[in-house]
């Protein structure tokens, strides 16, 4: 389990003066789901495209399955799979027609085709659907039929650029269902995504911000690397005034909303939750209530982002 199978190293890509990747360092095992998060713009299709070959790195290097992935496609390409961000299928064919295409196009023999469509069929939940057209599928199910084109070939590594964007929360759980289904086969997955409960669901993970890689590790390890303190979530009404009175409060090292409350991350490991009531109260708030919670991971990487921006240098 332990083989790295992609590896960047000070992978960086300039646009003009514009910097999309900066110095960009990770290593993906054999078998992991490896996920790799950022807003939008931070520069998490840029380097998929390096990692695949198809854009030249401006500086560093990356490797794919041992090979240069600049220099040695032909040889990587035969091994890996990918489903773009915006991947198009063409509407007019059914299911099993589209697999038939891509598996000709890919030069794949008809007998091993003929193995593989069922095979895919039946792993990606699609068996039923065969003679379907792609343009009556719904979101989820066409991002199935992507994914099963680019396993026809049974690749090694998978690159899947945010396969669930716009998709509804039960689509997501059947996309994310299936792809530990292929990491239980030995797949990796290579995953952008936007979503927080889709991060906390990767073996590891990596944070990308302004084309920087600013944390990166299992979810569980990610508070420690991360440096953040206790958090309390403060509940008070309105709302608006208290995060006010709070974000001027030096015994914070962050105050920001989560939902309908307010997170504040403290400096210090003391927990002064009575000190804190008391003073909203004093400032005329009420439904007050103040608790410590465990940090989620939205609370890192708001964290994370937030000492970014406020110290860029670090
Ligand atoms: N060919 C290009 N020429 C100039 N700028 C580019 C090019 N490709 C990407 N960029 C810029 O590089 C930055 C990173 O883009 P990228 O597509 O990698 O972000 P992303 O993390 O995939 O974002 P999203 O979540 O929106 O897909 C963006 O500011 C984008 O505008
Ligand atoms: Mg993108």
């Amino acid at each position: 389990m332990d083989e790295v199978v992609i590896r960047a190293e000070g992978l960086t890509r300039r646009f003009g003066a514009f910097t999309a990747v900066d110095h960009v360092s990770f290593e993906v095992r054999r078998g992991e789901i490896f996920g790799f998060l950022g807003p939008n713009g931070a520069g998490k299709t840029t380097t998929i495209r390096m990692l695949l070959g198809l854009l030249e790195p401006t500086a560093g290097r990356a490797w794919v399955l041992g090979h240069d992935a600049t220099r040695e496609t032909a040889r990587i390409r035969p091994r890996i799979g990918y489903v773009s961000q915006r991947f198009s299928l063409y509407p007019d064919l059914s299911v099993e027609e589209t697999l038939r295409f891509y598996g000709a196009a890919y030069g794949l023999p008809l007998p091993r085709l003929a193995d593989r469509i069922p095979a895919l069929l039946e792993l990606l939940g699609l068996t039923g659907q065969e003679r379907r057209l792609v343009r009556h599928l719904a979101g989820g199910w066409r991002q199935r039929v992507a994914l099963a084109v680019a396993l026809l070939h049974e690749p090694e590594i998978v690159f899947l650029d945010e396969p669930t964007a716009g998709m509804d929360p039960l689509a997501r759980r059947g996309i994310w269902s299936l792809l530990y289904r292929l990491a239980e086969q030995g797949i990796t997955v290579f995953v952008t995504t936007h979503y927080m409960d889709e991060a906390e669901q990767c073996s590891r993970l990596a944070l990308i911000h302004n084309g920087r890689l600013i944390l990166q590790g299992a979810p569980t390890e990610l508070k420690a690397v991360s440096g953040l303190g206790s958090v309390l979530e403060i509940e008070a009404a309105p709302l608006d005034r208290a995060l006010a009175l709070l974000r001027e409060w030096s015994i914070f090292q962050y105050v920001t909303l989560h939902g309908p409350r307010i997170h504040a991350y403290l400096r210090a490991p003391e927990v002064p939750s009575e000190e804190i009531r008391k003073r909203l109260e004093m400032a005329g708030l009420g439904s007050i209530s103040v608790e410590p919670v465990a940090p989620s991971l939205e609370d890192i990487f708001l964290w994370v982002i937030e000492r970014e921006r406020s110290n860029p240098a670090v």
